[in-house]
């Protein structure tokens, strides 16, 4: 794990978003100032409509801040052209969405290496089916490595969303409302999965939720109301040295 904190890996600056629309404008991050620190898991919280997803589609830069300024590793991403920040999302960033559904014509291993059908991986010497099988079977999923994903439980497919997030090595998974579909015991091994993860691997993972067990898991609570967020401060201890 990195343990170099001064910085924070993640981090935005007086960042506002308003969506232009014919009925108005409406705004959905107000002045938010945020830093986030390597390996911590986040946890957004807040009330429909107070800009979670807003504000993880701007830190992913799947949506440019209206104002303000957006920094990962210390380099200004909201000011990236089209093109760059296309290579510099592939690279950093891996999302997992509610929703995520793997292609129903694909086993779990080809799901995972899914990214790979579209951009050449970072480090193409490793064996990328090995290393897939490897993030499968930690994610307990060993057993189902050449199933369809018509075989698998809404839990197992919500773990195939985790390992395809997982094969690209990212700095950063996004998640807006990972747990949302699932019963209790598979939302708790998401949520466990997310903490192992960014201590075994120093990933840094941000996701949204309403329910306040899963986000009392995570390092650091941020909440949400009305596009601003209620508590800027950083998480008291992790990532702390083992
Ligand atoms: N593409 C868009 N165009 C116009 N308004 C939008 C758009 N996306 C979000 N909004 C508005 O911005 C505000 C914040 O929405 P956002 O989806 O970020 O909230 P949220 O906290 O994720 O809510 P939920 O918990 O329901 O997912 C809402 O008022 C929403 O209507
Ligand atoms: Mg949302």
């Amino acid at each position: 794990m990195n343990t170099q904190n001064s910085q924070p890996l993640l981090e935005l600056r007086d960042v506002s978003k308003t969506f232009k629309l014919p009925s108005g404008d409406v705004r959905a991050l107000a002045h938010v100032s945020l830093g986030i620190r390597r390996g911590d898991l986040v946890a957004l919280v807040g009330p429909s409509g107070s800009g979670k997803t807003t504000l993880l589609n701007v830190i992913g830069s799947l949506d440019r801040p209206s104002q303000g300024e957006v920094l990962l590793e210390g380099i200004r991403i909201d000011t990236l052209s089209e093109e760059k920040l296309v290579l510099f999302r592939r690279e950093k960033f891996s999302f997992i969405f509610q929703d995520a559904k793997p292609l129903r014509m694909l086993n779990v291993l080809e799901n995972t290496l899914l990214p790979f059908n579209f951009f050449k991986p970072k480090n193409s010497n490793g064996n990328l089916k090995d290393a897939a099988i490897e993030i499968i079977t930690s994610l307990g999923l060993g057993h189902r490595i050449y199933h369809m994903p018509n075989q698998l439980s809404g839990g197992e497919i919500q773990r195939v969303a985790i390992a395809r997030a997982l094969i690209t090595r990212p700095a950063v998974i996004l998640a807006d409302e990972p747990t949302a579909n699932l019963d209790r015991t598979n939302r708790l091994f998401v949520i466990e999965t997310f903490k192992r993860l960014t201590r075994e691997t120093g990933i840094t993972i941000v996701f949204s939720t309403h329910d306040l067990e899963i986000a009392n898991i995570s390092d650091r609570i941020v909440q949400m109301k009305d596009g601003t967020v209620l508590d800027e401060e950083p998480s008291p201890c992790p990532p702390c040295p083992a």
